[in-house]
């Protein structure tokens, strides 16, 4: 049975061709390099793009330089996008030595200054008439290294050199942007007043990125809806996409293990569990006996429907039947509430709250990270032990 189309669209390389939720970021982008295209460029560009981890950053650049080629080439103009990662080359030196190496410039390797690879450079696009746009990706990495000073040599070139330095054009991309404020001459260059932020993904957007990203590299129908859903309430809280579409990724990898046609809310946790493992079983013990009689409770309600999600009444009744098992006197309400809260608290589960008015307001109980089968075998062992009573 396969499940996988084409599982590479979920690798860490691939750029998708659209990135649904950044369409206003991008024409952002955009609008700050337009005055390229339009051929009447004079001074050298220069943008941030900013955002925390997996807000589409890098994602974003990629697909901006992939179309500004594209348009540039439609309009009879040279112009080159290169994506650079600072983690990679550390220094303005090395940057620049790949910048010059990927153009095939005929220059020698060694030898050579800072200096003299950035002015071989300029004169290079200035005799071919061609346009560069450079994106330092992970600019941290490069801060950390050198500080302010490639920042320092940038702006002196800039100043030095205007005309030919408008045909060099840049792209930092950075989670903080206050680290970029924070240096000597980084106001001077004029970058700060260009900056592209990326706020981080809600739970509807990174449902719909999920969807997208799922039927490209699964077969219809093969991710669950509920699946779906679970992962981007997980990754809500990050905000992340990337960890969103791992954890798409790893349930696929699950249900494929186990030769399942489907991608079922399971293999999600199971998927997350084995990202970030948030509970680990000696943790398990200390839990008191209520705390862990509700806990068997919330495995078997999601257990017996493959949901991802129980409600806190259907629970309630689950949790009644526990208690029966085990011959132990239910907590009221109230309490089997506050036990519910202090499980939260541990980030053992999660409960939201929907929002569809304050009637329908129901409380949707899941556990994010913890794979039910696991827990429910370590929990029965905990129970028939015997506990005592907290
Ligand atoms: N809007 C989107 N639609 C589809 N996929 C997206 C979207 N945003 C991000 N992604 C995907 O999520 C993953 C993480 O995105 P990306 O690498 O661009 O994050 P980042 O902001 O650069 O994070 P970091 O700061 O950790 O480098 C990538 O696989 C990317 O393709
Ligand atoms: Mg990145």
């Amino acid at each position: 049975m396969r499940i996988f189309k084409d599982e590479e669209k979920l690798s860490l390389e691939y750029v998708p061709p659209v990135l649904p939720h950044r369409e206003g970021e991008l024409r952002l982008l955009n609008a700050f390099f337009s005055s390229i295209l339009k051929g009447k460029q004079s001074i050298s560009v220069r943008v941030i793009i900013s955002g925390s981890a997996g807000t589409g950053k890098t994602a974003m650049a990629k697909l901006f330089g992939k179309q500004m080629e594209a348009e540039a080439k439609g309009r009879r103009m040279n112009l080159r996008y290169i994506h650079i990662n600072c983690r990679v080359n550390r220094t303005l030196f090395t940057i620049l030595k790949r910048v010059v190496e990927h153009l095939r410039i005929p220059l020698p390797s060694r030898g050579y200054s800072t200096e003299e690879l950035m002015h071989g450079l300029l004169d290079y696009l200035t005799e071919n008439e061609l346009y560069v746009i450079m994106a330092l990706d992970d600019v941290e990495v490069l801060i950390k290294e050198e500080g302010s000073d490639p920042f320092y040599f940038l702006m002196k070139v800039g100043e030095e050199r205007e005309d030919k330095m408008s045909r060099l054009s840049f792209i930092f991309i950075v989670r903080n942007p206050e680290i970029l404020s924070m240096l000597e001459g980084g106001t001077r260059i004029g970058m700060l007043n260009n900056i592209v932020h990326l706020p981080e993904y809600d739970t509807n957007q990174l449902y719909n990125i999920l969807s997208y990203r799922a039927s490209e590299a699964f077969f219809d129908n093969v991710v669950l809806e509920e699946s779906i859903s679970l992962i981007a309430d997980l990754a809500s809280e990050r905000g992340d996409a990337r960890y969103a579409i791992e954890t798409l990724w790893r349930g696929g990898k699950y249900a494929e293990a186990e030769e399942s046609s489907v991608v079922t809310p399971e293999h999600v946790r199971k998927a997350a569990a084995s990202i970030y493992p948030a509970i680990k079983k000696e943790n398990l013990a200390y839990l008191s006996l209520h705390e862990k009689l509700i806990l068997l409770a919330i495995t078997r309600a999601l257990a017996s429907n493959e949901n991802a999600y129980t409600t806190s009444s259907e629970l309630n009744e689950v949790y009644r039947l526990v208690c029966e098992e085990y011959r132990v006197q239910p907590k009221a309400y109230t309490r089997f509430w506050e036990y519910l809260q202090k499980l939260e608290d541990q980030g053992i589960i999660r409960i939201r709250v929907s929002s569809e008015g304050v009637r329908g307001r129901r409380s949707y109980i899941t556990l994010p990270e913890i794979p039910i089968s696991i827990l429910q075998r370590e929990l029965v062992r905990l129970l028939e032990g015997g506990s005592s009573e907290f």
